[in-house]
C-alpha cells in the first residue's frame, strides 16, 4: 500500500507555512495530536508527584503512559525508561555514573563518526579517571564506520563501546549489533545514540545489543524530552549523583529535579503518532506491533524519497560526503564555491529550509577538513513529499548554474 504522506502532512500545522521541511535532523515538526495531548495535560490541571490529590494522581498517569510507550517504541523494558531533558544530559548523566567504577588504564572506545554528545561525555568523564579513550575511525571515502574495526579496539580492560545507531551528517547506520557483540564479548557495556536513528526506522534495543539507548522525541514529532533506555536490572547496578530525599528506586534515581509533566504527555502521544503511519492508518494489534508496521513503512518512504532527492544532487554536481550501504535519508553536501551557509540562505528565500553547519558531528567533519563550516544537510522525514525535495533541486539548480 502506498505511503499516505497528504493524510501525514495534514496533521502538521506548521507545514502551512508553504516551506518545505528538510531541517527535520535538528527537529521535527509535531502533529496535532501532541500539541493536543500537551495542551490536554494543562487544562486538565497537573501537580508534582507524590501528592494526596487527583492532579498530582494525573501526573503519575502521564509519566507511566509516557514510560509505556517508549518502551513500545524501542523494545525496552518500561522500568528501563529514564527521562531527562536531552539526549545530551542524559549521556552525561550516564557517563558521569558508570565512570566511577573505572579505573585508571581502563579503556572506552568512541568513534569518530557520532554526534559529539556521545563522545565528548565519555572522553571527559575518562580524563578524570585516567581511563585511555581509543577511536573507532569512519572511512571517509565511504562514510562506513566498519564493524571489524572493533575486534581490535576492543579488549580486556575496556569498559564501554559508545556508537551511534545513525549518523546526524551523513546517514550512516552502522552494523551496531557486530559492534555490540564486540563490546559483550570483552564484557564491556554499549551505549548506543539512537537519536538520529529512531525517526527513520523501527528499533529493537535487544537486537541492537544496545545496553543503554537514547532517543529524543523532538526528533520524532515530540517535544524537547529525551530517554535512555536500559534493562532495569543495569540500572540498578548504578548509582548517579541524587538528592537525599529524592526515590532511590530505578529508574527514579536517574531523574533529577520535576519531569515534565505535559512534554511527557505529548511524547506518549507523538508514539501513538508513529504507530498510526502505516498506509490505512492504524493496523490492528499491540502498540508495538503497530509501531513497528508503522516505522518499516516510514523506512520504506523515505527510502524512495531519498533516492530521489540523491539522484538528483548527483546529477547536480554538488559534493556529496559519504555514500553508506545502509543510511538514514540525509544527505550532506557542499556546492562548490559557496559557502554552506549561503546556500542555506538562498533555499531558505526559496521557503526551503536547510541546515548548514557540522551539526555537531564536529568529529567527523574536522576528519573530513570540513570544519568550521560544515556542510549542508538536507534529510526527510515521514513528512516530506516529493515536491520538498524538488523544490531543493530547483533551488540548488540556480546555485550550480
Ligand atoms: C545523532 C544525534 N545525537 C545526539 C543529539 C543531541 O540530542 P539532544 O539535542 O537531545 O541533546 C543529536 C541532535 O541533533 C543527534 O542528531
Amino acid at each position: 500500500m502506498t505511503f499516505e504522506v497528504a493524510r501525514v502532512r495534514a496533521l502538521y500545522p506548521a507545514l502551512a507555512d508553504g516551506c518545505a521541511y528538510l531541517d527535520g535532523a535538528a527537529g521535527t515538526q509535531v502533529p496535532f495530536p501532541v500539541i493536543d495531548a500537551i495542551a490536554e495535560a494543562y487544562r486538565a490541571g497537573i501537580g508534582n508527584l507524590g501528592g494526596a490529590f487527583a492532579a498530582s494522581t494525573r501526573s503519575e498517569e502521564i509519566v507511566e503512559r509516557a514510560r509505556r510507550a517508549v518502551a513500545d517504541l524501542t523494545g525496552g523494558r518500561q522500568d528501563g525508561v529514564v527521562f531527562g531533558p536531552s539526549a545530551t544530559e542524559q549521556c552525561y548523566r550516564i557517563a558521569n555514573a558508570l565512570s566511577r567504577m573505572w579505573t585508571a588504564d581502563d579503556e572506552i572506545v568512541v568513534s569518530r563518526l557520532d554526534h559529539d554528545s556521545n563522545i565528548r561525555p565519555w572522553i571527559q568523564a575518562a580524563a578524570r579517571v585516567g581511563v585511555v579513550v581509543r577511536w573507532a575511525e569512519a572511512d571517509l571515502e565511504t562514510g562506513e564506520l566498519p564493524a571489524a574495526q572493533y575486534a581490535d579496539l576492543v579488549g580486556p580492560r575496556t569498559r564501554l563501546v559508545a556508537v551511534t545507531a545513525a549518523s546526524n551528517a551523513i546517514g550512516t547506520r552502522p552494523d551496531v549489533a557486530a559492534i555490540a557483540g564486540h563490546a559483550h564479548s570483552a564484557g564491556a557495556l554499549c551505549y548506543v545514540d539512537g537519536v538520529h536513528a529512531t525517526p527513520h526506522v523501527p528499533v529493537d534495543v535487544t537486537a541492537l545489543g544496545a545496553d543503554f539507548y537514547a532517543t529524543s522525541a523532538y526528533k520524532w514529532a515530540g517535544p524537547h524530552v529525551a530517554a535512555v533506555i536500559a534493562a532495569p536490572e543495569l540500572l540498578e547496578t548504578i548509582w548517579p549523583d541524587k538528592l537525599a530525599p529524592s526515590s532511590n528506586s530505578v529508574p527514579w534515581r536517574f531523574e533529577r529535579g520535576t519531569l515534565p509533566f505535559a512534554d511527557l504527555a505529548g511524547m506518549a502521544a507523538a508514539v501513538d503518532h508513529l504507530a498510526s503511519l502505516a498506509p490505512g492508518g492504524a493496523p490492528a494489534g499491540s502498540r508495538r506491533e503497530r509501531v513497528l508496521a508503522s516505522m518499516t513503512a516510514v523506512e520504506d518512504y523515505e527510502a524512495a524519497l531519498f533516492a530521489r532527492m540523491l539522484g538528483g544532487l548527483e546529477e547536480l554536481g554538488v559534493t556529496l560526503y559519504g555514500k553508506p550501504a545502509r543510511r538514514a535519508p540525509t544527505a550532506f553536501f557542499n556546492v562548490p564555491g559557496a559557502a554552506p551557509r549561503l546556500v542555506s540562505e538562498h533555499l531558505a528565500a526559496r521557503g526551503v529550509n536547510v541546515w548548514d553547519g557540522d551539526n555537531y558531528a564536529y568529529e567527523l567533519c574536522t576528519a573530513l577538513g570540513l570544519e568550521p563550516e560544515g556542510a549542508v544537510r538536507a534529510g526527510l522525514v515521514h513528512y516530506n513529499d516529493e515536491s520538498d525535495v524538488d523544490r531543493l533541486l530547483a533551488g540548488l539548480a540556480e546555485l550550480v548554474g
